[in-house]
């Protein structure tokens, strides 16, 4: 499967500090490049060299207004030298935040859509690029789709080499899940290597039974498209939606006492929609499951540009 890289990998695993008696690791994918990287950057460069090959020339995709996926697709695109059309959910929230100054410094095209509206608009869309002479490539919300879950295979297999040169074995996985095609790539790898990790997502918006549905079916696809075998999911895949508060982007108290602490603990940055609802959610797991020695590792999915919406909720008196 070709990939137009932008970053040289492995990204670093490093040690973060204990925890109830667990030492936690960091995996920064938030280092990853351009434009404040994150998990969708491995997706896109698998995503970008399909549509490369199948020679396009525009890059659909769709997303919310925070959306870290858009924002990347518009930068990487654009260096690749496709022309870039965002489907965009319309909301009462949307203000003129930090992805559409990015927009608008590419030129971006951009198409309103009601919430529940997404799938006709998406077919206008194309179809309207299409009657202009145009070769579109649509790419899923949030990179979904096997390529999608193909990256964060990827993304495991690095870990089972990292774990080498740490001479350590991580016990639990843990990450900020949303489409859950990061879950069920991680998943994946754990099937695939008949290891016995526990990977955790924590929901951002999804409630659990939603959640797993997409995970179990991603993971189902993919091992039949790409590794061609069936696979019957039994054991529980475990999504935990207990840290969404009212919904996706929704910011409490916790987030941002987690998001001050980890700051001034470490060089480490998390964004209140994300990573640092993930990161809160995964110490209150520890905690209220007693879970006690075990090597844990948190993969930093990025998003860092969305913490700078959120200033004003972080002043102090
Ligand atoms: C920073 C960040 N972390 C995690 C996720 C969740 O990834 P996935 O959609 O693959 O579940 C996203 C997706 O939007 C994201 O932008």
């Amino acid at each position: 499967m070709n990939s137009i890289k932008f970053n040289t990998y492995p990204t670093p695993v490093e040690f973060y500090g204990e925890y109830y008696n667990n030492n936690i690791y960091i995996k920064r994918d938030d280092l990853t490049e351009p434009t404040l990287g994150g998990n969708k950057v491995r997706k896109l460069e698998l995503f970008l060299a399909e549509a490369r090959e199948k020679k396009v020339d525009y890059i659909v995709t769709y997303g919310s207004a925070q959306s870290n996926h858009c924002r990347l697709t518009v930068t990487m695109a654009r260096k690749l030298g496709f022309k870039v059309l965002l489907i965009l959910a319309k909301s009462d929230s949307v203000h003129y935040n930090g992805n559409f100054l990015i927009y608008d410094l590419y030129n971006t095209e951009i198409v309103w859509t009601e919430t529940d509206k997404v799938p006709e608009s998406i077919k206008d869309t194309l179809s309207s690029l299409l009657d202009k002479g145009h070769n579109p490539y649509f790419i899923q919300g949030g990179g979904h789709g096997d390529l999608g879950t193909h990256a964060y295979k990827l993304a495991f297999d690095e870990i089972m080499e990292q774990e080498k040169e740490l001479e350590l074995s991580f016990n639990k996985i843990f990450h900020a899940s949303g489409t859950g095609t990061t879950q069920a790539g991680l998943v994946s790898g754990n099937i695939l290597y008949n290891s016995n990790k526990e990977v955790i997502g924590i929901s951002v918006a999804r409630n659990n039974a939603r959640g797993k549905e997409v995970i179990a079916e991603s993971i189902i696809s993919y091992l039949k498209n790409i590794h061609e075998f069936n696979y019957h999911i039994t054991n529980e895949l475990t999504f935990i939606d207990k840290y969404v508060g009212n919904g996706y982007a929704h910011i409490y108290p916790e987030i941002i006492n987690t998001i001050k602490n980890v700051a001034r603990n470490s060089s480490v940055l998390l964004d209140p929609v994300y990573t640092g609802k993930a990161y809160y959610g995964m110490l209150d797991y520890i905690k209220t499951n007693s879970i006690s020695g075990e090597n844990i590792l948190f993969i930093h999915t990025g998003g860092i540009p969305l913490l700078f919406n959120y200033a004003s909720e972080f002043k102090e008196e």
